[in-house]
């Protein structure tokens, strides 16, 4: 195996956020998804919840990671230069019952068509743009206890969008480095699939020439970041290495997240990716299977300050 086919498939999907409380219940409630850790952001000084969301066991592909950032009061800026929609994957034939459920949480959905596909378009309550998506035959598991009909569940990631101001350095990068392929284009849309392709797979461009670029840092209402599977350890290192000998030597070193480790890239037209490798225990490395996401778990850094963290971060209901 060389670095260039290690890119497998999502590993997960991390957004900044606004208020805790909102987004806990729009995933949880609205989208039926798992609440599979209830954590906090590893790096910096000021306590910020990392809520985490996926299926039984949040397995990879299945994850949505989100940082709410409105107690810090710190706002982010969509634009180009970043991902800016997140899709998720739904069995063939669900979108009417997704319609009518959104609308049902008074949220406002749209239908839509892309790449031949059938896509229903809303938002998260902080502004960032969702899609689900009718795919036939995912055979990821759902979560098989949630509010939303296993039938009709959301089975994972199905891709990202990710807004540039022309195409062709992230062209050259999802080529060269990331082990993608061009499948298709559509109008100001181009498709790449990584690994073996298909859903939990894609990642599409969308050309937006006169938007002006979004913000990088954690900021409520914006994309952080799209995370990658790679296999193991020595794969992970093989495409740092090997990012930054084709010259994208903006890549991060290791970094322990606890339940799994990654490697960042800045990707030259501004998205940042990344290189993930789940840890022999995921999720389950500080909780029963049977118990994922039941209580907060301190993060390292603030280990011998449970009760201040406790005590700093808003209340959050379950
Ligand atoms: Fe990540």
């Amino acid at each position: 195996m060389t670095a260039n086919t290690a890119i497998q498939r999502h590993h997960h999907l991390t957004l900044c956020v606004g208020d805790a409380q909102e987004d806990y219940d729009f995933h949880t409630q609205v989208l039926g998804m798992k609440s599979v850790k209830k954590t906090a952001l590893y790096d910096g000084t000021v306590p910020i919840y990392h809520l985490y969301y996926g299926n039984d066991m949040g397995d990879e592909s299945t994850l949505i990671t989100c940082f709410p950032m409105r107690q810090s009061g710190r706002m982010g800026r969509r634009g180009t230069n970043q991902t800016k929609a997140v899709c998720l994957s739904v069995p063939d034939g669900s979108l009417d019952h997704w319609q009518r459920r959104l609308a049902e949480a008074g949220i406002e959905a749209v239908e839509d068509e892309r790449f031949g596909e059938k896509v229903l378009r809303f938002a998260h309550p902080s502004g960032i743009e969702y899609e689900l998506v009718a795919v036939a035959g995912d055979e990821r598991t759902p979560h098989t206890a949630g509010p939303v009909p296993t039938e009709h569940a959301v089975r994972g990631t199905h891709g990202v969008t990710v807004s540039v101001r022309d195409f062709e350095s992230s062209m050259e990068f999802m080529q060269d480095g990331w082990n993608g392929s061009l499948t298709a284009e559509d109008g100001d849309y181009l498709r790449y699939e990584v690994g073996e392709g298909g859903t939990g797979r894609i990642v599409d461009f969308v050309r937006e020439p006169n938007l002006a670029p979004g913000t990088w840092t954690f900021g409520e209402g914006i994309v952080h970041h799209t995370a990658f599977q790679v296999e193991s350890l020595d794969v992970q290192d093989d495409v740092k290495a090997y990012l930054e000998g084709l010259g994208y030597t903006d890549v991060s070193d290791r970094k322990d997240r606890g339940y799994f480790d990654s490697v960042y890239v800045r990707t030259p037209a501004g998205a940042l990716f990344e290189a993930t490798v789940s840890k022999p225990d995921g999720f389950t490395i500080d909780e029963a299977a049977d118990a994922l996401g039941r209580e907060f778990q301190v993060p390292p850094v603030f280990a011998d300050q449970r009760e201040w963290i406790m005590g700093t971060l808003e209340p959050l209901r379950y």
